[in-house]
């Protein structure tokens, strides 16, 4: 069954689906080595990697296994990311979040504010009990946003990732319907 991916509005913030149009900026996203340093693969060195990455979210929608928005900043259009929600498993009513923002974007509270309105819309959208998500351990920033919308800290996968030779920890949360929205909501 497919799933439409959704057009959301915040404050400053516009959340839309990809298009061909989005190839450029991805590929510079994602090609920045600072940008990546605690994915879980290295910097993108070919531009094919972006539209592989659109055919991906087509997919997604196609099969209605996720969505991934593009975000724009509301004020001068800017591309400022993006973030999704993958792995939608109607049995365990589950789904992962992820997200990726452009290295001038960070520090202005975007990646809470793009978090905090893709899982309204799941949320509200889907019959979802839990969401899932991980990150580096030495990764802070992402740490925090997924405390701030409500994530709880489960557990430590060891050494879960390698990525130019280098040995990684990644932390595990997760966030559930009875959780959603936090009582805490910090901005
Ligand atoms: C992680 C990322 C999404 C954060 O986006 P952002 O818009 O800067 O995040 P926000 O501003 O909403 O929130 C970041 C929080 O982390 C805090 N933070 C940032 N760097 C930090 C650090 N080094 N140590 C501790 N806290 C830190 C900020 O102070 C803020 O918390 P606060 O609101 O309590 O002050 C962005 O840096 C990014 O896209 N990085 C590259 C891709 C990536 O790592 N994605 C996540 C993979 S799991």
């Amino acid at each position: 069954m497919t799933l439409a991916t959704p057009v959301l509005r915040t404050d400053r913030l516009r959340l839309r689906p990809f298009t061909d149009a989005d190839a450029g900026p991805l590929f510079a996203l994602h090609g920045n080595t600072s940008v990546m340093r605690y994915w879980d693969s290295p910097p993108w060195t070919e531009r094919a990697r972006a539209e592989r990455f659109l055919a991906t979210c087509r997919r997604l929608e196609d099969e209605g296994s996720g969505a991934r928005v593009a975000i724009d900043r509301v004020s001068d259009g800017a591309f400022v990311g993006w973030c999704g929600l993958s792995e939608w498993n109607p049995v365990c009513r589950s789904a992962s979040l992820g997200y990726c923002l452009d290295e001038p974007m960070w520090g202005h509270g975007y990646g809470t504010e793009a978090a905090r309105a893709l899982l309204g819309w799941a949320f509200d959208t889907l019959d979802l009990n839990r969401v899932q998500a991980e990150a580096d351990t030495r990764n802070a920033a992402s740490a925090r946003i997924l405390e701030k919308v409500g994530f709880v800290r489960e557990g430590t996968l060891r050494e879960d990732c390698v990525v130019n030779g280098e040995v990684s920890d990644s932390w595990v949360y997760g966030l559930l319907r009875r959780e959603w929205p936090p009582s805490h909501a910090a901005r």
